[in-house]
């Protein structure tokens, strides 16, 4: 395999259709077909509803990123695709559309997790390795502190969220404020007018004892539950400011925590993925106080931070680069593969 595999990647775990091509390091493609608009009446993604778009926008978006990079199916190294975690109708769709292309192609398929997906996606913005790090890892369906030594193979979990992923707080909180689905972009706008301060809303599992027993774990139930009995006492509250103060205890916590574990761990290295690290008061807040606590603080662009196909076909590149062995083709969708578990054999 070169150093510089060309490698498309498959993303179909949620609501998007998305593929990605990058030669190594290197982005030549990134299109996103997205199913949201069918499920904002619902309040939510509808599993039905996502199999049903991912197959209608494969093959279309398929030929999109070929044109997008000028390449064809047989320049390829290698496919990669999202194997879990996620709704299994929906991985299934992109996992038996790369098992499918890999096999015509003769060419190696690598399954892997989107979480690490996620993360590795930064290499794309920041070229130098990101390893060793710390990686804050908050999405729609989840938000975990990890030490990745090798994002190929070895990223150990040092704490998760109890509850809720730190993105469906911020959706679930959208929603009973009115603002639409998908709440955080929604969030973080309306943000943009409040006062962060102007309410006191609780940081979950930041007491002394949770400081001993639970110092990487996140909960948002009670902020959540804080901010529904304000807006409920409160019937002439400030949208913005009640925004802005519920953005406010989530970032606060969510980087207390990733700085606490750069400096218990002696790694001075902070990379932040999923759909929240779009956050704008999230990248701002982070890049102060990592300035302060002279820790190297990576955030791939916004537009790569949601879920892309880009991640998984830099994570795949990875993969390859490093010699790490493909996936059987025909492997299963694995809708609650653990975050440390990089690739499925
Ligand atoms: O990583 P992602 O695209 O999908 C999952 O793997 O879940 O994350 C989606 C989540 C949603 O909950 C969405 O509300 C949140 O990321 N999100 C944001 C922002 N943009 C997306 N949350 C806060 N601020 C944003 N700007
Ligand atoms: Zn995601």
């Amino acid at each position: 395999m070169s150093a510089q595999p060309l490698v498309l990647g498959i993303e179909t775990s949620c609501d998007e259709t998305a593929i990605g091509i990058v030669r190594g390091r290197t982005l030549l493609a990134n299109v996103i077909a997205s199913s949201v608009d069918e499920h904002a009446r619902f309040g939510g993604v509808v599993p039905e509803i996502a199999s049903r778009a991912h197959l209608e926008a494969m093959l279309p978006m398929l030929d999109q990123a070929l044109l997008q990079a000028k390449v064809s199916l047989k320049d390829l190294d290698a496919v990669s695709v999202t194997a879990g975690p996620g709704l299994v109708g929906a991985l299934l769709v992109g996992v038996a559309s790369a098992s499918g292309l890999a096999l015509g192609l003769g060419k190696p398929l690598y399954g892997v997790n989107h979480l690490a997906a996620h993360v590795s996606v930064d290499l794309l913005t920041h070229a130098n390795a990101i390893e060793p790090t710390i990686a804050l890892l908050v999405s729609g369906g989840h938000s975990s502190l990890l030490q990745v030594d090798d994002i190929t193979s070895s990223v150990v979990k040092l704490g998760e969220s109890m509850d809720d992923a730190a993105g469906e707080a911020f959706d679930k909180i959208a929603r009973v404020m009115g603002l639409g689905f998908p709440g955080g972009p929604a969030i973080d706008r309306e943000s943009n007018n409040g006062n962060s301060t102007a309410i006191d809303f609780p940081r979950g599992l930041t007491q002394s004892q949770d400081w001993r027993e639970r110092p990487f774990d996140f909960s948002f139930s009670g902020l959540k539950t804080a901010v529904a009995r304000y807006l409920e006492a409160t019937p002439d509250y400030v949208r913005a400011d009640v925004a802005a103060s519920f953005q406010e205890a989530i970032v606060d916590v969510l980087l207390q925590k990733a700085l606490l574990a750069c400096k218990k761990s002696g790694i001075d290295s902070l990379v932040i993925a999923g759909g929240v690290a779009a956050n704008s008061r999230l990248r701002h807040v982070a890049q102060e106080r990592c300035d302060g606590a002279k820790i190297r603080l990576r955030i791939p662009a916004p537009a790569l931070c949601t879920d892309n196909g880009a991640m998984v076909a830099a994570l795949g590149s990875l993969m390859a680069a490093a010699g790490r062995p493909a996936s059987t083709i025909g492997i299963d969708a694995d809708s609650s593969l653990s975050v440390t578990c990089v690739s499925v054999a």
